[in-house]
Parts: structure tokens; sequence; C-alpha cells
């Protein structure tokens, strides 16, 4: 595959001079789900899936990027001194994204770049595939130019070229996981504090099972956003009786004894979900420690149903996934996963039940909705690294 990728440099920007290769994964995320701007915990992995540069200095200031994903829109070319994004742009605003996130934090490009791009997450599919290219930038300019800055402080930058230039008000979840993955293992990070601790995901006779809806509903980004807004004045409420600095904080007790502070029904209901969800991910984490997968899954099915009712971020084709995974024998448990609206179901699924769980699925998703879903059994893999 590499050797491919560098030949496809070659071709678009020629043989010479040190030629680097980076990548940086996709995520799936267990459990903990819109808990990461709430100050709660989330439990993602990195998957083996993710996106690859292969990358060159240049020596004036010109920026070219090619994305094989995208050939249709050629090599892009700017400017470092040109960085503001805008639409025509396209994918090229995340590593621009990037580059201007870095210069804020005093590490100015010295010189230009050209950029090969290739990604192998499934188009918005809900798996950051924009994060993996956050990321994926973050550590080619640190390794191309010496910058010195942590993994953490490249998936913070890559949150923050999101947030303030692409305009999209995630959290850290995705970024973290990406640059941060380890091989079978899953990340218990509190977003509060940003303290992690790696759980190994040994599921000694089942497998992890990511579905596909291939659906993205339009209002994704926006009613995202509303549900920040709402999760951020429910706390102002509850601000004014307790004293607390995020949902997070709160256990499921605490909030029934003070949700009459939040004056909208719809408000509690948010709240309501990002405090039970942070004690639903710290409870899982503890199953999973103990060997107690039962309840890992029994967890996550109460995730999924909290996030249909009380956060109401999935849709019909995601509840159709879960319903038809809940109703197989063998699934220890399911769930939406990401950001919602469309994108992807996270099974936990018996070995001996997956061949089942895969031709159900495949037939009985595309009887009720009238197109294929997309079926991935995958392993955990490694955050971003350098391939050279
Ligand atoms: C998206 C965001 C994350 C997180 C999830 C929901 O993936 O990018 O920061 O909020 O949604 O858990």
């Amino acid at each position: 595959m590499l050797e491919k990728l560098r030949q496809e440099f070659e071709k678009k920007f020629g043989a010479h001079g040190d030629v680097r290769a980076y990548f940086a994964p996709g995520r799936v995320n267990l459990i903990g789900e819109h808990t990461d701007y709430n100050g709660g915990h989330v439990f993602p992995c990195a998957l083996t899936i993710g996106t690859y540069a292969i990358a060159r200095k240049r020596d004036d200031n010109k920026l070219r990027f090619y994305s094989m994903n995208f050939d249709k829109m050629g090599i892009v070319d700017t400017d470092l001194d040109d960085l503001t994004p805008y639409k025509a742009a396209g994918w090229t605003n995340y590593p621009k994204g990037v580059i201007w996130a870095f210069e804020k934090r005093g590490m100015k490009l010295p010189a230009g770049l050209d950029v090969l791009i290739y990604g192998n997450i499934p188009n918005g599919s809900g798996l950051s595939s924009s994060a993996s290219l956050e990321v994926l930038t973050g550590i080619m300019l640190k390794d191309m130019f010496g910058f010195d800055v942590s993994m953490v402080d490249i998936a913070l930058i890559g949150q923050y070229s999101e947030n303030n230039y692409n305009g999209c008000n995630c959290g850290i979840m995705d970024q973290f996981a990406s640059a941060m993955g380890k091989k079978d293992n899953a990340i218990f990070l509190d977003t509060n504090t940003l303290e992690y601790e790696y759980a190994p995901v040994v599921l000694e006779d089942a497998k992890i099972v990511i579905v596909n809806s291939k659906v993205k509903h339009s209002l994704v980004d926006s009613a995202y956003n509303d549900r920040r807004n709402e999760c951020e004045t429910a706390l102002k409420e509850l601000q004014e009786v307790i004293d607390i600095k995020t949902l997070g904080d709160l256990t499921e007790e605490e909030f029934e004894a003070h949700k009459d502070a939040i004056k909208s029904e719809i408000r509690q209901r948010r709240a309501k979900h990002a405090v039970y969800e942070n004690q639903r991910a710290i409870k899982a984490v503890a199953a999973l420690k103990a060997g107690d997968i039962e309840t890992f899954g029994k967890l996550m099915n109460a995730s999924h149903v909290s996030l249909r009712d009380d956060y109401e971020v999935s849709c019909k084709e995601i509840d159709i996934l879960v319903d038809l995974a809940w109703a197989i024998d063998g699934v220890v448990g399911s769930r939406i996963t990401g950001g919602g609206f469309g994108g992807c179901t996270v099974s936990i699924v018996k070995n001996d039940a997956v061949d089942n769980f895969v031709s159900t699925i495949d037939a009985k998703y595309e009887e009720k909705v009238g197109h294929k879903a997309e079926i991935y059994v995958v392993d955990i893999g490694e955050g971003a690294h350098v391939l050279n």
C-alpha cells in the first residue's frame, strides 16, 4: 500500500528529495457518547483504518495538496501567506486549519509542503475521518519541522482548528483517540482533566463489529451545536442550586435531586443523558476490567436508549440496525456510535454468532431500508505515527 502511495506521490509531485510517510487512524467509541463537551468520560479506541500522508518539504512558501479520495479536485494550490478557509478549498481546509492553529501557537512553518493524502475510512460514516486528517497533519508538521509538541497537544490543536477554522464545535474525543490510540486497548479519558488510562479490550470470545447505515442526515452540524447549547444552558440552571463545574460532576442521585432547576423538559432530558451516560461509561470500564462483558453490553444498550429517547441523536435507520442486532443471539450489546443522525452502530458479538449477525443484518436492513449496510469486523489499532 505504502509503495503505491509513494508512486502516486512521485507521479504528482516528482521523485526528488526526502519523501516521508504518516498515518493517523479513525476511531470508534465504545461508550460515553456526547459526554466529551460535558466534562464527562469517553471510551473510544483507534481503528486500523485511517488516513495516510506522503509528504515532502518545499523550498518556497507553497502548499500543494492532492487527495486520492478527491482526485477530481486535482492538486489544490495555496500558500503559507494565505491560510484563510474558503468553501472551494474543500477537504484542504482541514490540513490548512491545522497549519493555521500551529501558527497560532507560535509554530510558524519555515517552508511549504507537497502532500498526498489517501484515506480508507468510509466517507461520512462517523468514524472520524476529519479528526484523523487533522491529527495526521499534526504529526506531519511535528516530524517535518521538528516542532516540540506532544501527541496530546496535537489532539488539542486538531480540535482547536476544527472548532475555530472549520466551524464544528466538537469535543476532544475523536482527535484524542486518533493521536493517542493503542493497539488492543480503548482509552478511558476524563475529558474534564484529560487524565486517561488505557484499558485492554480482551474479548476472548467476542468481536467488535461496526455497521455503517450509509446514511448521514443533513442536520448533523447544526443539531450537534444545538445539543451543546442545550447542555450549557442546563448546566447554568443547575449551577444556580448546586456547586458544579460540568454536568460530568454529578451522580445520578445528585441530578435527580436538583433537576427541577432546569426549566425546560427537553433540556432536562439532554442533561439527564449527559449525567447518566458519564456514569455508564465509568461503570462499563469497571465491568470490562472485571471481565464482565455482559454488564458492559447492557450498559451499551442503555446508552443507545438514552441517545435515542433523551438526547435524540439517533435516526430511523440506526434504530433499525440496533433493533435487529438486539434480536440476534450472541449479541452482547449494540448502540449508535459517534455524533449521530446516521453513521454507524457498534456491537459486541460473540465469535460464534458473527456469521449469523453479518448475514441477518445484511439481508434485513436492506429489506427494511432499501439499501445495503456495510459491516466491518474491526481490530483496535495504534494511534497516529510516522511510517518511515
Ligand atoms: C462527534 C464529536 C465528538 C463527540 C461525539 C459524540 O464525534 O466530534 O467530539 O462529541 O460526536 O460523542
